[in-house]
């Protein structure tokens, strides 16, 4: 008896695997496909305003001004870029929330510089622009030197102090 039960599983085993594997994978494909199509639905992510300016700033030099213009005003503006991708969910959703986000907590264009001061710190350390903004953006790409620019420049346009000068013994 249990020699005739071993010899059944052997064949029937060996038989199905790729078939099987491709049907799975056209049902995950399809799937993915139709959730791809189904989130474009979402209200969330559209939203693609910019408001008129309420402000300005009036940058120390037009060197810094293009700087920053390039690396921070898609999300610290009222004059963001919307790119083709930022209508296309999930990456609609992401934009939307950096943008939202960054405008709350820094906006050019309405003189909400409350969080001014932190510029500095933020692009020295390379949290500013968020490294996932700097690929798809090359004046995003600030230079060691591009980044000593934006400081002073900062610090000179807001009239704070220049960060590291505490170094000095
Ligand atoms: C892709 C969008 C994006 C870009 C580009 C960007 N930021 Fe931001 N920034 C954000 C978001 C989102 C927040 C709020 C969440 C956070 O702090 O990470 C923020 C927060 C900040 C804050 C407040 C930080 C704090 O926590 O106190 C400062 C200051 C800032 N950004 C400066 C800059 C500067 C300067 C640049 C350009 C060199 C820049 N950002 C470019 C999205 C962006």
């Amino acid at each position: 008896m249990s020699d005739s039960n071993a010899n059944v599983p052997a064949e029937s085993v060996s038989q199905s695997p790729a078939p099987k594997r491709r049907k799975v994978w056209r049902y995950v494909i399809g799937v993915s496909l139709f959730l791809f199509v189904a989130i474009q639905f979402i209200p969330y992510g559209h939203n693609h305003t910019n408001p008129p300016p309420t402000a300005s700033v009036t940058w120390d030099s037009k060197a810094t001004e293009n700087l920053v213009r390039a690396a921070c005003y898609d999300c610290h503006s009222n004059e963001t870029v919307w790119p083709w991708y930022s209508s296309v969910a999930p990456v609609s959703w992401l934009v939307q929330h950096d943008v939202d986000d960054g405008r709350k907590e820094l906006n050019f264009s309405e003189g909400n510089l409350h969080e001014v001061d932190e510029a500095a710190e933020m692009i020295e350390h390379n949290d500013m622009p968020p490294w996932f903004y700097r690929p798809m953006h090359s004046g995003a790409k600030l230079s060691d030197s591009d980044k000593e620019a934006v400081i002073k420049g900062f610090a000179a346009t807001f009239d704070s102090a220049t960060p590291h000068e505490e170094h000095e013994d």
